[in-house]
Parts: structure tokens; C-alpha cells; sequence
């Protein structure tokens, strides 16, 4: 269960969803509702990693997306969402991305590669919930996908191995939504565990549920500046990796190690150093992370993610001055054992490892210097690991 310290709104509006023309309807189904919850996922450590064929450490939290509908009689998808106060409807066979309901491309994606992958649908009618905060970095995008494919294989009684589920909702994201993101999100919001982290090879698409230790708890900080994967930075550091990896004679950032790296230094420009240090960096103690949470050792965790959240914002340069403020007041409260931003970044919120007994203070605390030091107000969350999609 989450306990929801801050006083703050339980979503945020998208910018995109405001002055929309909204088609309101009331869902009605004839035939006997069900409902498919995904929850949202926290990047522990790996950041940038998935895309570079390399390694994550991430856990499914306690907060998600719920669809709860049923079949229509006719081939038409109806939709609508509590959270975006919007509804939205398409004729199944001419699913084509929505340019004013941006949300319900999400649920229109996953249909459009379901249908293209073979799966038999038909129209349908869904209520969407959410109690994860948008453009957070918390995977929003990736829980509403999952949770429709999740909510269509039960209404339809397809036959998908979670794995590929996971791979079709990401590629709905890349080909109908339009963000070339990888694996980890849906893998993650699929293959939670309760009290598990979650290991994911990237190249070998394997993933293992980890332990977690048991007397920390993970506080997720909410900076109040939202991060958008439709931006353009996103796409743009995809970009650079990929140009680092070619200059560095290798197939992908996951095939480079930090001594390689530094031993090419001269011959790169800065910036693509610093980039790949990144990656290359997050690859490497995503793997040393492994072996700490294994030996249930919290304190060493916490100092690769203090280190990952300074890589990102000296290398990688996808820290914002909000995140780096929280990650500041993280070092300096007793019982924070680690800090970093989690997901894409360019805003969003950060991840703290804390001491379970110490839970509420560091909360309030939190809230108090970030609110004296920013002039911001955050959101903080103190979450449970809980289980994948169901
Ligand atoms: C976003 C993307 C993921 C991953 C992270 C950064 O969450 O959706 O695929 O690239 O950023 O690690």
C-alpha cells in the first residue's frame, strides 16, 4: 500500500489535454465488466541502459493503471479516462493516432499491434483510473499500455506470453505514439513482484525478480516539473549512444567497458565521452547493484545510486536543478541511504532508498527544504514493491 504523505493532487493534468474537444459519453456494457490493473515502475539503477542493450534494475510499485470495461456489440472502442476527465472513441479497423486525445493513442496503439500481430478483437468500452502522477517518470505511459493489453487478453482470451506482451505494448509507444523508448517500462509494470526488484537483460530479454531487503523503503519524490518523452531530448541522447557506440567500434554502449571507454577518451569529442560514460557507467553498477541487493546489502546499493544521479547530471545532462536539489537534501538526511532521479528525466521525480524506521521524518523533511530551497512544492510517495500486471 502506498501512504501518500504529501497533501498533494493525486494526477496532474497533461498540458496536451487541455481545451480539447471532449466527446462525453457514459460507458455502458451490456455483458459482465472486468477489469486489468499495470502498475507504474521506479528505475532503480540503469538509467539509459535498455535501449543500449544493456542492463536494468527496476521494481513495480504500488500505484497504477486500472481499465475496467467490457465488449461492445459493435467494432467500435470507447473509452474514457477519470484521471484526463476526457473520453475518446475509434472505430477499431481505423485505429490512427489521435492528435487532441494524445492519452487514448496509449489504449489505441496497443490494439493496432495486437490486431497487426494476429490476435482476433473486437470493440469494446473501458473506464481508465490511475493514481500514478503523469510525467513523473514513474511509467504512466507504459501502465496504461500494459493494463489494455492486460485488459484485452482477458476479454478476448488471448493466448500472449507476458514477454511479448511487454514487447507490443513498447512497440505501440515506438510506432503508433511515436517515442522510440525501450524495454524497460512495460517489462517492468508486466513482471513486478511484491518485495522483488526486477533484473532485465536487455540484449538476452531476460528478467529476473531480485529480493529486496526488508528494512528499506523506497521514497519517490516528485519534483513538480514534468518530464515529457515527446520531447525531443530523449531522442536526442538515443542518438548520441548510438553514434558513441559506432566510433567506438562496437555493436551497442553495452559491449564497452569503463576502462575501453577511458582508454579512447582522446579520440572522442567530450560530449560523446561523457554520454557513453553514462551508459556505460549505469551498465556497470546495475551489475555491482545485483550482487549488493543479493548479499541484502541496502547501504552499498544506495552509494551507486548517489553516484548513478551524479553521472547523469555531469554526463548524461538529463538532471534538472529540482532534482539535483532533492538529490542535495537526500545526502544530507540521516537514514537516506541513496538518491537518484528515476526514468527519462529532464524533470520528473527522483528515487530514495531510506530506513524504514525513519520513513516519515525524511518525507517531512523532504517537503519542507525543497519547499525553502525552490520556491517548489513536492510530492513524495513512500511506496510498497508490489506485483506485475493482472
Ligand atoms: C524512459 C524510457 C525507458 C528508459 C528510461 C531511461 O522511462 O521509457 O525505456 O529508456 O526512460 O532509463
Amino acid at each position: 500500500m502506498v501512504r501518500f504523505v504529501s497533501a498533494a493532487p493525486k494526477h496532474v493534468k497533461e498540458d496536451h489535454s487541455l481545451g480539447c474537444a471532449e466527446v462525453k459519453f457514459t460507458l455502458k456494457t451490456r455483458v459482465q465488466k472486468i477489469s486489468a490493473h499495470a502498475p507504474g515502475r521506479v528505475e532503480l539503477l540503469g538509467n539509459h541502459t535498455d535501449y543500449n542493450e544493456g542492463f536494468v534494475l527496476s521494481a513495480a510499485i504500488d500505484r497504477g493503471v486500472t481499465l475496467t470495461g467490457g465488449r461492445a456489440e459493435s467494432n467500435d472502442i470507447k473509452l474514457h479516462s477519470a484521471t484526463m476527465d476526457s473520453s475518446a472513441q475509434s472505430e477499431i479497423n481505423k485505429l490512427k493516432p489521435d492528435k487532441t486525445d494524445t492519452w487514448a493513442n496509449y489504449v489505441f496503439g496497443v490494439v493496432d499491434c495486437l490486431q497487426r500481430d494476429g490476435y482476433k478483437l473486437g470493440g469494446f468500452e473501458a473506464d481508465i483510473e490511475s493514481d500514478l502522477p503523469l510525467g513523473a517518470g514513474l511509467s504512466s505511459s507504459a501502465a496504461l499500455e500494459v493494463a489494455t493489453a492486460t485488459f484485452l487478453k482477458k476479454l478476448f482470451g488471448l493466448k500472449i506470453e507476458p514477454l511479448h506482451l511487454a514487447k507490443l505494448c513498447r512497440k505501440a509507444e515506438n510506432e503508433f505514439v511515436g517515442v522510440n523508448c525501450g524495454l524497460l517500462d512495460q517489462v517492468s509494470s508486466t513482471f513486478g513482484k511484491k518485495n522483488h526488484a526486477i533484473f532485465l537483460d536487455c540484449r538476452k530479454e531476460t528478467v529476473e525478480n531480485v529480493p529486496f531487503p526488508g528494512n528499506v523503503e523506497l521514497l519517490i519524490t516528485h519534483s513538480g516539473v514534468k518530464h515529457a518523452l515527446v520531447g525531443g531530448e530523449y531522442n536526442e541522447r538515443r542518438e548520441q549512444c548510438f553514434e558513441a557506440a559506432k566510433r567506438l567500434g562496437a555493436v551497442a554502449l553495452r559491449d564497452v567497458t569503463s576502462k575501453q571507454l577511458n582508454a579512447a577518451r582522446e579520440t572522442l569529442p567530450d560530449l560523446v565521452y561523457r554520454r557513453a560514460m553514462h551508459v556505460v557507467g549505469e551498465n556497470e553498477r546495475v551489475q555491482h547493484g545485483l550482487e549488493f541487493l543479493l548479499r541484502g546489502d541496502a547501504k552499498a546499493f544506495g552509494d551507486l545510486m548517489f553516484e548513478s544521479h551524479e553521472s547523469s547530471r555531469v554526463n548524461f545532462e538529463n538532471s534538472t536543478p529540482q532534482l539535483d536539489a532533492l538529490v542535495a537534501i537526500a545526502r544530507e538526511e540521516p537514514g537516506v541511504l541513496g538518491s537518484r532521479l528515476t526514468g527519462g528525466g529532464f524533470g520528473g521525480a527522483t528515487v530514495s532508498l531510506i530506513e524504514r524506521d525513519a520513513a516519515e521524518r525524511i518525507s517531512a523533511n523532504f517537503a519542507q527544504k525543497y519547499r525553502e530551497r525552490t520556491k517548489h512544492e513536492c510530492q513524495t510517495y513512500l511506496c510498497e514493491i508490489a506485483d506485475g500486471a493482472h
